[in-house]
């Protein structure tokens, strides 16, 4: 059985971080972030929890496309930013949502994690155990930011979105690439219990570290071997995919992939530019974007590919049917 997203919601908070603010905290300049990242603004949380702003993009999709989410038979939520580590955050959304009985799991796979539960939605549903599958990303990344590190509070914002996947006769979710350099975890890291990761002294203060270059050199270079690995693993020619949504975390590492792959560069959706680096939302907030503006339009094949802290990534391609 095929499968693919038949509806997405997505919610972000109202409270707007300018690239200006940042010139009274740390030693940075408007110009420079523009240029560097190509973020020009950035949302952050008010009181909202990481379950609350999943909650309200569920209600989003239910309004937009009029489906009943009560009989959801599995919810796959991938977020770095749990408030509780038990109970899960799936498991949350599952009472506030009045699902009545569903199959709950939170994913941590970082800004690959939408993809993550995109692949687990479509292979739950390929062997027939599951019929209306939501995958739901959600992250409230500024409460684990470190204003005092210019290279790193730039980039990062809050938001959340939903997808909800069911079984499709015209159109399908194609074979995934997935994989991970556990060796490179240090390049991104959030840790609040241990001094070391892989036997490496590491900063152990609950914000988020990165190596900035390292992440944005592998990604680049990583991103482009895959980018080709999925078409030629499902016989398809790039002149065939009408959108290529990459995790959005630096607009010039989205360019210097289709640089390399030769991509049109015109034919790819961000989020970077209007929300920041959101993690595991970039790729369906960025989807939405896409939707609301009457770029991504019924019958469009879309390649995704998320990559992020572990160091993971994992793409795949869809047929868009809404
Ligand atoms: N404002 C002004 N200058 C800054 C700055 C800021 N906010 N942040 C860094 N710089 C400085 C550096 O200190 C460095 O100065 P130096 O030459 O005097 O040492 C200079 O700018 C260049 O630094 P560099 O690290 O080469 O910048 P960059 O162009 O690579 O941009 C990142 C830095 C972090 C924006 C970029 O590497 C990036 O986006 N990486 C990927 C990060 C990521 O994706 N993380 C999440 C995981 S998905």
């Amino acid at each position: 059985m095929n499968s693919t997203i038949t509806g997405i919601g997505t919610y972000v908070p109202e409270k707007i971080v300018s690239n200006s603010y940042f010139e009274k905290i740390v030693d940075t300049n408007e110009e420079w972030i523009l240029k560097r990242t190509g973020i020009k603004e950035r949302r952050a949380v008010n009181n909202e929890t990481t379950v609350e702003m999943a909650r309200l993009a569920a209600l989003n999709l239910i309004n937009r496309y009029n489906k009943d989410l009560s009989d959801v038979d599995y919810i796959i939520f991938a977020s770095t930013t749990a408030e509780h580590k038990i109970p899960s955050l799936a498991s949350q959304l599952q009472y506030q949502l009045g699902i009545k009985n569903a199959g709950t799991i939170d994913i941590v796979a970082a800004c690959a994690g939408f993809i993550y539960g995109i692949i687990q939605a479509q292979s739950l549903i390929s062997i027939g155990f599951c019929k209306k599958v939501l995958v739901v990303a959600s992250e409230v990344l500024t409460r684990y930011t470190d204003y005092t590190d210019r290279t790193t509070c730039i980039l990062f914002g809050d938001a959340a979105s939903v997808a909800l996947v069911e079984p499709s006769l015209n159109c399908k979710i194609y074979k995934p690439v997935f994989g991970t350099e556990g060796e490179h975890g240090y390049a991104v890291y959030l840790s609040e219990f241990a001094d070391k990761l892989n036997s490496k002294s590491i900063k152990n203060t609950n914000k988020i570290v990165q190596d900035g270059k390292k992440v944005f050199k592998w990604a680049v270079e990583r991103m482009s071997e895959k980018f080709i690995d999925l078409l030629k693993l499902n016989d398809l020619h790039a002149n065939t995919i009408d959108f290529f949504i990459p995790h959005s975390a630096n607009l010039r590492i989205i360019e210097a992939i289709c640089s390399n792959v030769n991509f049109d560069k015109s034919k790819t959706l961000n989020s970077v530019t209007q929300y920041g680096n959101t993690s595991s939302v970039t790729i369906p907030l960025a989807l939405d974007l896409g939707i609301k503006n009457g770029m991504v339009k019924t019958g469009n094949k879309l390649l995704l590919i998320g990559f992020g802290g572990g160091l993971t990534y994992a793409g795949t391609i869809l047929d868009w049917e809404i």
